[in-house]
């Protein structure tokens, strides 16, 4: 049996859509209710939904031997996972984002308001700049417009968010999309299971 985490929401359900295509599926999923736990011992696998930002948790830990989980998150808390696939879904990218006309001087500190506090240090200690990051759970678009923050560093994926707040990109930081991944040990012990998914998985992606 393969354990597979999806993140809960509309990503999750297109890639179990993908799965399903490459010989995974799992009937049960699709009944209306608010089940966690998903199985079909005929076809080996059982599927959790899980909340996106918990998915690399629940593989690094070995409580899920697989998982589609995000660019994003796999840049921000570095689990010890295998990276086996990328879904090329969830397509959407890291980017630094301003008030419209804002210029950094280089001079003074520069704030920045973001979730992915790891991620957002290491790229501006790439370019050497001095910032001093906050940290925020979400709506992070509301910290520039209100002072909190000189710029943010978010997800942008169709950019309606930043347009409709009179924000824009400046930079982008990193591309994202969806990978599979797998837990180290889970993988040791179910090699041929894992990787004949992946290869089958595989297949249905350009
Ligand atoms: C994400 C991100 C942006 C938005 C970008 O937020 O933080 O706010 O999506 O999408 P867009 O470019 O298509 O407008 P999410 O919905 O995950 O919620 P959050 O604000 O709580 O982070």
């Amino acid at each position: 049996m393969i354990n597979i985490a999806l993140p809960k929401g509309r990503l999750g359900e297109k890639v179990y859509a993908t799965f399903e295509k490459a010989g995974y599926e799992c009937p049960s999923i699709k009944e209306n209710n608010r089940k966690l736990i998903f199985e079909n011992p005929e076809k080996g696998v059982r599927y959790f939904w899980v909340k996106p930002s918990d998915v690399s948790i629940y593989v690094e830990r070995g409580a899920a031997d697989i998982g589609v989980c995000g660019k994003d998150i796999l840049n921000e808390y570095l689990p010890d996972v295998y990276e086996l696939l990328d879904l090329k879904t969830g397509i959407c990218s890291m980017a630094v984002a301003a008030k419209k006309g804002f210029h950094d001087d280089g001079e003074t500190t520069l704030k920045v308001a973001t979730k992915f506090v790891r991620a957002t240090k290491a790229f501006y200690a790439k370019k050497g700049r001095d910032i001093d990051v906050i940290k925020l759970n979400g709506s992070i678009e509301l910290a520039p417009i209100l002072g909190l923050s000189d710029v943010i560093v978010d997800i942008v994926e169709t950019g309606t968010t930043l347009k409709e707040n009179d924000l824009e990109v400046i930079e982008k930081v990193f591309p994202i999309s969806a990978r599979l991944i797998a837990n180290k040990a889970s993988f040791k012990f179910k090699t041929k299971e894992i990787e004949k998914l992946t290869e089958e998985v595989g297949k249905l992606i350009d």
